[in-house]
C-alpha cells in the first residue's frame, strides 16, 4: 500500500489543533497548502539490511517535489539508512543490501542503468557535522563544478551558491581564508552552498542542527525554507518543533517502518497512528 499524504491524496485535512500537541511546539502554518506536484523519490517496499539485521521494512513513500520532507522517529528507526540509501551513501558498506524499488523521478536508483555518481550530484547530501574541505571557502564551494569540468563562471556559481544559502555577505570579503576559520553554524552553511553549487535537484540533510547553537539553527531553518523554491528537501531531525517549524510534510519511522506520512501539521495536530501520537507527545523515544 503507498502512504499519501492526505493532501495529496485530496482528502480534507483536519483543522483543529487536538490538545496532543505538546505547549512548546510552533506550527510554521496554520495549514499546509495542498501538494500538488509530482514525486521526486518514490519508494516501493523497500527493506535495506546490514548483513541479516533489517534496519529499513517494506517502506513505501512518495517524497514530492518542491516541498521539505521531514523524516522523524527514535534513534536507530533507520532514518539515516533511508536518506543515505536515495543518494547511494549506503553502497559503501558493504554488508548493506536493498530490496524493493526505489526511483528517482521515475528511474531505479539501483536499477543496472544507474550511475551512482551522477545520482549524487542530483542529489546532493548534508551532514549532521559540518565537513568542510580543508581549503578556502572558495575552493570549498567551486570544488564540484571544477572537477565536473564547469565551463561557466565559477565565480559567479560561487557567488549564487554563497548567496542561495545565505552566508555570501558573511564570507564575501574572505573568499581565500581557510574555511575551519568560520563557525560551525557558518561552516554548516558553507557545506549547503557547496551542496548547492552542484545544481542538484534534491537535498538530503542528516540532522543539519544538531551540532549548532539555537542562533545557527534558526538560520538553518530559515534557509531551509527558502531552499525549497529551488531544490526539493528531505531532512532527518531528531528535534520535532524543528520538523513542525519547517516541513510541509512528515514521515515518522519506528523501528525500522513508516508508521505514518501526512502533512506536517497533521501529523503533529491530528495524527492517524497511535504510536506516531505517543511518540510526538514525547511518550517513548
Ligand atoms: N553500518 C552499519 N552496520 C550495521 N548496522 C548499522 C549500520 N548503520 C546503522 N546500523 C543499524 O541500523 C539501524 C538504523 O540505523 P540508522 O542510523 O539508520 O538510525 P537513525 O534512525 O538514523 O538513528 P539516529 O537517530 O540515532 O541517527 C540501527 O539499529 C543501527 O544500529
Ligand atoms: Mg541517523
Amino acid at each position: 500500500m503507498v502512504i499519501v499524504p492526505e493532501t495529496i491524496s485530496g482528502r480534507q485535512e483536519a483543522q483543529s489543533p487536538s490538545r496532543m500537541t505538546p505547549p512548546a511546539l510552533r506550527l510554521r502554518k496554520p495549514s499546509q497548502p495542498a501538494v500538488t506536484s509530482d514525486s521526486v523519490i518514490r519508494a516501493e517496499g523497500v527493506t535495506i539490511r546490514y548483513a541479516d539485521f533489517a534496519a529499513v521494512r517494506d517502506v513505501t513513500i512518495e517524497i514530492p517535489d518542491r516541498q521539505v520532507t521531514a523524516i522523524i522517529g527514535p534513534s536507530g528507526c533507520g532514518k539515516s539508512t533511508f536518506l543515505r540509501a536515495i543518494n547511494r551513501m549506503n553502497d559503501f558498506i558493504p554488508s548493506m543490501s536493498i530490496s524493493g524499488l526505489l526511483t528517482y523521478r521515475g528511474q531505479d536508483i539501483y536499477g543496472p542503468k544507474s550511475d551512482a555518481v551522477d545520482l549524487r550530484r542530483r542529489i546532493g547530501m548534508v551532514f549532521q557535522k559540518p565537513n568542510p574541505f580543508p581549503k578556502t571557502i572558495f575552493k570549498n564551494v567551486a570544488w564540484g563544478a571544477s572537477i565536473n569540468g564547469y565551463r561557466g563562471d565559477i565565480h559567479e556559481l560561487v557567488e549564487r551558491a554563497l548567496r542561495r544559502a545565505a552566508i555570501w555577505d558573511e564570507v564575501k570579503d574572505k573568499l581565500n581564508q581557510s574555511a575551519f576559520a568560520l563557525s560551525g553554524g557558518q561552516q554548516q552553511r558553507l557545506c549547503i552552498a557547496r551542496a548547492i553549487a552542484l545544481e542538484p535537484d534534491v537535498l538530503l540533510m542528516d540532522e543539519p542542527c544538531s551540532a549548532l547553537d539555537p542562533i545557527a539553527t534558526a538560520r538553518i531553518e530559515d534557509l531551509i525554507d527558502q531552499l525549497k523554491t529551488h531544490y526539493t528537501v528531505v531532512l532527518v531531525t531528531h528535534n520535532m518543533q524543528q520538523a513542525a517549524r519547517v516541513s510541509d510534510l512528515t514521515a515518522f519511522m519506528y523501528m525500522g517502518e513508516l508508521i505514518e506520512f501526512d502533512a506536517t501539521d497533521k501529523i503533529f495536530t491530528t495524527p492517524s497512528e497511535q504510536r506516531t501520537q505517543d511518540y510526538i507527545t514525547g511518550r517513548f523515544g
